[in-house]
């Protein structure tokens, strides 16, 4: 397996972070310097699910630095709708492309790619799980606009319960000092245990609310999210929740001037558009910072020796996840590989308990 797959953002250290924001702001200062950085290489872009911003800011990332995009948008006019297997597939392609980045439904799958692909494989979203490259888009966003990443009141409002950006950001962010968490949610869509379990060992404050309105008003940031319709069971329960926290100007009236409002986009309807235009709202600038992460992900799996990733996929524990979320329960040929924390054993895959 490569020691350059980006999986999740929480296995790098800070100092790699801070890296590849670093490289993402001197890219923006002198794009030209880039142009030619990646001639010759190629990204595959593998997208079993929707995507705009993921899927084109990386093939727009790749193409400004001088290399080629391969790859499809719909596996069903790939040879995955004859039936072939994710291991044969990641094999095939990890022949053809230097870097492959995937999103795909299932929990776990981009660790599991990683197993075969021999090249650096880099995690898009898996399921409700991760999705770290979301992530380091925030990241950058909050460097070049909040000059800090540390000491942060952070609102997380929507979707906490399936909105894979949401649990990234928070276990990247809980491991800087004096960062603060106000987790806004319904019961029913709150976080999972396990990224309460991250807040706890990280010594992070944090308080759970159920009103935008009453919990905006000392926020540096506020990060909102959509409902994610596509992880409900049924459409009543999804009609259920699709409108409990939608962010107007009226509620925007209580925030601080110098918050700042992001969102991992697609939007729905839980920012109001007469927003759009207000000073804090930084989303779609989000986005474009994005694209400058991502570009300065690829150098430094490219190009950087030292940028090593220690995932954390040594342990083969002889019993299956029972996550029915997992990708091991469809692909059921994967190694079974654990790794321990806390004192408990966790599915490398989908990071959920297995014992
Ligand atoms: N934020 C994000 O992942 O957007 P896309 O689904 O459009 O890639």
């Amino acid at each position: 397996m490569s020691d350059k797959n980006l999986i999740d953002l929480e296995v790098l250290s800070t100092e790699q972070i801070n890296k590849i924001i670093k490289k993402a702001k001197k890219i923006m200062q002198s794009p030209a310097d880039y142009r030619h950085a990646c001639d010759g290489k190629i990204l595959a872009t593998l997208f079993y699910e929707p995507s705009t911003r993921t899927q084109m800011s990386f093939q727009t990332a790749m193409l400004k630095l001088g290399g080629r995009t391969i790859g499809f948008d719909n596996p069903m006019n790939s040879s995955v709708s004859k039936g072939e297997n994710l291991k044969d597939t990641i094999t095939i392609i990890g022949g053809y492309a230097d870097i492959i980045a995937i999103r795909h439904p299932i929990e776990g799958t981009a660790m599991a790619s990683a197993q075969y692909a021999g090249v650096p494989v880099i995690n898009c979203g898996d399921g409700g799980h991760l999705h770290p490259t979301q992530t380091l888009t925030d990241i950058v966003t909050l460097s070049c606009e909040k000059g800090r990443l540390d000491n942060l009141k952070i609102g997380v409002c929507g979707d906490l319960l399936n909105g894979r950006t949401v649990h990234s950001l928070i276990k990247t962010l809980a491991k800087y000092p004096n960062n603060r968490f106000v987790l806004i949610s319904t019961k029913e869509l709150s976080v999972p245990l396990y990224i309460i379990d991250i807040l706890k060992k990280n010594g992070c404050q944090f308080e759970l609310s159920n009103n935008l309105a009453d919990s905006i008003g000392d926020l540096d940031i506020l990060y909102m999210t959509r409902i994610q319709r596509e992880r409900f069971a049924s459409t009543e329960e999804y009609e259920a929740q699709k409108n409990v926290f939608v962010l107007d100007k009226e509620k925007l009236d209580k925030a601080r001037e110098d918050m700042i409002i992001l969102h991992p986009l697609p939007r729905v309807n839980e920012i109001t558009v007469d927003i759009d235009d207000d000073p804090r709202a930084l989303y779609f600038k989000q986005a474009q910072y994005g694209m400058y992460g991502r570009m300065a992900l690829i150098l430094l799996l490219l190009q950087d020796d030292e940028f090593v990733i220690d995932n954390k996929e040594s342990q083969v524990f002889d019993h299956k996840c029972n996550n029915p979320k997992c990708i091991t329960q469809t692909e059921e040929y994967l190694p079974r590989l654990g790794y321990e924390k806390l004192g408990m054993k966790m599915c490398s895959y989908c990071d959920k308990r297995i014992d």
